[in-house]
């Protein structure tokens, strides 16, 4: 590699750097994507130019035709099915590891990692290593991406045995990777492959929906780590420190998610969390009945209020309702009520996706509160207006020992003198756990979609 080819790779990486700062906050996010795309740009350019690369046709294709289909996903793509997405990319990032590995294998020439006869010990184990992590990335994403997507019930599956058979795999998995490197044997590299496959499926079967946002982080670490040894393979220096980025900005991604899901990151790992059984997501309709309001009622108490704290959640986003709910954050902050915004770490369907979401609608930052500042205020507070959350407000998270969801934090909505549930029916969140709060003497439910029950609470403050 060039002394040219070089600085342009260095570039590339503080570009992918700069991109990861700036997708740290809604304000830099969209130079944050900027630099990641200059990044990429040059670094496939640059790529083009070492000497290894001797084919000039087939690449480009290839490229040319994964970006249109990927711009065509891209702008079709709802904003509430992002995090399928997501997974779905995950799982092309996992294959295209084994493929390269595979390709490597069978043609080590041409990867210039041959030593007298056979391929060198070391490109061995990091062609074996991006091979597990990449099999095990593939077949868990696709897990992911049936649960996030509804193809699969995102109940937690789980049977007898399970962490057994996954430890056996496991250390079954690490002999083989030994065996490979010593024999360079292509039944042991498929066998190895095929039981990572199943590793990979196995470990994501047993974790429920609502954990689905720290697995959709864990394999996102983990893609970047099956990029890492496609980079030791390739001998490519920029491969490796951008799968390095992406592994390790993944796992710090989990790590958050874990805390803010009061989960363990070790059981996350080990397809193991959620220790609980979901016997009780019992979910769908309930018989009982819940007091109903209207929007005129809520534009009556939220007028007459001192503070009144907004609790966005997924049906927010389907109903793309954060403009109607800016305009009567508009309204209510003229009358002088004190309005602020509670954002659990997991509201919506990925991470942010609330903060995205208010930041289009342009509320002010100043006004968004992360749940562990805010949630003492709801004590205080006269009004919670809940707008399509669910989950993130279940107190069977704090009571119920059996639940999916128990564990995780909640924002303590019940705790203001007046809740308002924002939603379409009595239907059970995404963890299909059913909410007591709508039966709670202090709960008005405001049935319809968000964004039409919003403009008409904004009508009835205007009249
Ligand atoms: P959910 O628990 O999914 O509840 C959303 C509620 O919105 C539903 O009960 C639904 O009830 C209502 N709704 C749907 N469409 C609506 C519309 N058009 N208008 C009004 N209401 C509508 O959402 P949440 O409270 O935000 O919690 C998030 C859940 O998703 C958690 O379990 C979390 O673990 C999981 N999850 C999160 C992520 C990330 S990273 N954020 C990723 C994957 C999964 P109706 O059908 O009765 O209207």
């Amino acid at each position: 590699m060039s002394n040219f080819q070089a600085i342009a790779f260095l570039i590339a990486a503080i570009c992918f750097i700069m991109a990861l700062r700036g997708l740290s906050h809604p304000k830099s996010a969209r130079m944050g994507n900027k630099f990641g795309m200059w990044g990429m740009a040059l670094a496939i350019i640059t790529t083009f130019t070492l000497p290894v690369v001797q084919e000039y046709i087939w690449a480009p294709v290839a490229i040319l035709l994964g970006g249109f289909v990927g711009t065509r996903i891209a702008k079709s793509v709802q904003m509430t099915q992002m995090p399928q997405l997501v997974a779905g990319f995950h799982s092309l990032v996992g294959m295209a590891a084994v493929l390269v590995a595979a390709s490597a294998f069978l043609d080590p020439n041409s990867f210039g990692i041959v030593e007298g006869e056979s391929i060198k010990a070391a490109s061995l184990i990091e062609m074996g290593l991006g091979a597990i992590i990449g099999a095990i990335t593939f077949s868990g994403s696709i897990v992911a991406f049936g649960k996030l997507n509804g193809n699969i019930g995102s109940a937690a599956k789980r049977f007898k045995g399970q962490h057994k058979l996954n430890a056996i795999l496991g250390i079954a998995i690490l002999l083989l990777l030994v065996m490979f490197t010593s024999s360079q044997s292509g039944s042991i590299f498929l066998l190895m492959i095929l039981l990572s496959f199943i590793i990979g499926y196995l470990l994501i079967i047993p974790i429920g929906g609502a954990d689905m946002p720290v697995v959709v982080s864990m394999l996102n670490s983990y893609s970047g780590w099956a990029a890492v040894g496609i980079g030791f393979t390739l001998g490519n220096t920029l491969l490796i420190i951008t799968g390095a980025l992406v592994g390790s900005s993944g796992a710090i991604l989990s790590y958050i998610m874990c805390k803010a899901m009061n989960r363990s990151l070790f059981n996350v790992i080990f397809g193991g969390f959620g220790t609980a059984e979901s016997e009780s997501a019992e979910g769908g309709e309930d018989a009982r009945v819940a007091k109903t309001g209207s929007p005129d009622d809520a534009a009556f108490i939220m007028k007459n209020a001192k503070s009144v704290i907004i609790v966005p959640g997924y049906g927010m986003a389907v109903a793309q309702a954060q403009h109607a709910v800016r305009e009567m954050l508009d309204i209510l902050t003229k009358e002088g009520v004190d309005v602020k915004f509670a954002i659990h770490p997991v509201a919506g369907r990925m991470p942010g996706h609330m903060n995205v979401l208010l930041a289009e609608a342009n509320v002010p930052y100043d006004l968004v509160y992360e749940l562990e500042d805010i949630n003492r205020e709801f004590a205080q507070a006269d009004v919670a207006l809940v707008i399509g959350a669910n989950d993130i407000t279940n107190p069977a998270a704090k009571d119920d020992p059996k639940s999916p969801i128990y564990g995780m934090p909640i924002l303590d909505v019940e705790k203001a003198k007046t809740v308002f549930f924002m939603k379409r029916g009595m239907a059970a969140g995404y963890a299909g756990v059913q909410n007591e709060l709508f039966f709670k003497d202090n709960t008005l439910m405001l049935f319809g979609d968000a964004k039409k029950v919003t403009e008409e609470i904004v009508k009835a403050l205007e009249d």
